[in-house]
C-alpha cells in the first residue's frame, strides 16, 4: 500500500512548476520486511538520473528506474530519505522519515558454569534474546555452533547441553536466532569455554628427571647392599675362626689334664 498523504499535502509553490516527490511503501517497517522508494515527478513529468539519499548521502543511482526496493530492511535503514532527479532542470524532493523497528535484539550466549570448567561437568548453554514486538504465532529458531562446527541447527528451544564436558569441548561458542522464513538472522558474540582435564600431563623434563633419580637411587642401594653383604661375610668368617680357635684350646687343655692325671701317681 502506498502512502499518498504526502502527495495530497504536496502543493507546488513558487516559480518552479516541476517538483519531485519521494513516495515510500511504508514509513514504519519491522526489520526484515521490504521497503520500496519511488521518486515521482509532478504531473508524472518524465524524470531521469534519479538519485536516492539516506541522511543526505547517495545510496542508489538509477538512470531509468525511479523505483528502488530494499528487500530486507535492518536497523541501519533508519533515517530521512529523499531523492533528486533531472527534468528540464535539477530537482530535489522533500525528506521522508523512515522508522525500522527491531523485532528482537542480537542474542547473547550464556553458560551455566563460568570458564574454566572442570572435566565431567554438565554445562547448559542458553541463547538469550527477547521479542520486542508482539507478533501472533511468531516462532524463533536457535542454532548453536562451536567455531565452524554446527552443534544444533534450527531448534525451537534456546538451550543446548554439554552433558559431560571433556577437554575437546574447549573452544569458541556462538549462537544464532532466526525467524521461521529466515527474514531476520542475528548471531551472538563469541563465548570462550575452557575445559580443564582432571589429571594434567607432566612435562617431558619431569619424566627424564624422575627416571634419572630412580636410577641413581637403585645404583646407590645396590652398592650399599654389596658393602653390607661383604661386611657380613667378613664377620661370619671371623666368628668361625674364633670358635675354631677356642675349640682347639679346650682340646689342648683336656690333653694336658689327661697327661697330668696320668702323671699323678
Ligand atoms: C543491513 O542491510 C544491508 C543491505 O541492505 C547490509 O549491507 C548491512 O550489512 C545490514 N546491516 C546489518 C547491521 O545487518
Ligand atoms: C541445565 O538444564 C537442565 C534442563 O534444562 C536443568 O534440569 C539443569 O538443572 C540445568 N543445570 C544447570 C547446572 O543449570
Ligand atoms: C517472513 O515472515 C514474516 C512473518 O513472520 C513476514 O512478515 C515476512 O514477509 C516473511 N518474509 C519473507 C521473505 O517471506
Amino acid at each position: 500500500m502506498w502512502l499518498l498523504t504526502a502527495l495530497l499535502l504536496w502543493v507546488p509553490a513558487g516559480a518552479q512548476t516541476d517538483w519531485l516527490l519521494l513516495q515510500v511503501s511504508s514509513r514504519v517497517v519491522t526489520e526484515g520486511e521490504p521497503l520500496t522508494l519511488r521518486c515521482h515527478g509532478w504531473k508524472n513529468k518524465r524524470i531521469y538520473n534519479v538519485l536516492f539519499y539516506q541522511n543526505g548521502k547517495v545510496f542508489e543511482f538509477s538512470t531509468g528506474n525511479s523505483e528502488f526496493t530494499i528487500l530486507k530492511t535492518n536497523l541501519s535503514h533508519n533515517g530521512i530519505y529523499h531523492c533528486s532527479a533531472m527534468g528540464k532542470q535539477g530537482f530535489e524532493s522533500a525528506g521522508v522519515h523512515i522508522t525500522v523497528k527491531e523485532l528482537f535484539p542480537a542474542p547473547v550466549l550464556k553458560a551455566s558454569l563460568s570458564s574454566p570448567i572442570l572435566e565431567g561437568h554438565l554445562v547448559n548453554l542458553s541463547c538469550e534474546t527477547k521479542l520486542l514486538l508482539q507478533r501472533p504465532g511468531l516462532q524463533l529458531y536457535f542454532s548453536f555452533y562451536m567455531g565452524s562446527k554446527t552443534l544444533l541447527s534450527r531448534n525451537t528451544a534456546s538451550e543446548y547441553q554439554i552433558l559431560t564436558a571433556t577437554r575437546e569441548d574447549s573452544g569458541l561458542y556462538w549462537c544464532e536466532a532466526t525467524t521461521e522464513n529466515g527474514s531476520i538472522v542475528k548471531r551472538s558474540p563469541e563465548l570462550e569455554l575452557q575445559v580443564l582435564g582432571l589429571q594434567t600431563q607432566p612435562p617431558v623434563w619431569f619424566h627424564v628427571l624422575f627416571y634419572l633419580a630412580v636410577g641413581i637411587l637403585f645404583l646407590v642401594d645396590t652398592i650399599f647392599c654389596m658393602i653390607i653383604y661383604k661386611e657380613l661375610e667378613r664377620k661370619k668368617k671371623c666368628n668361625l675362626e674364633v670358635s675354631l680357635d677356642s675349640g682347639q684350646k679346650k682340646r689342648v687343655n683336656s690333653h694336658l689334664q689327661k697327661e697330668r692325671y696320668l702323671e699323678e701317681p
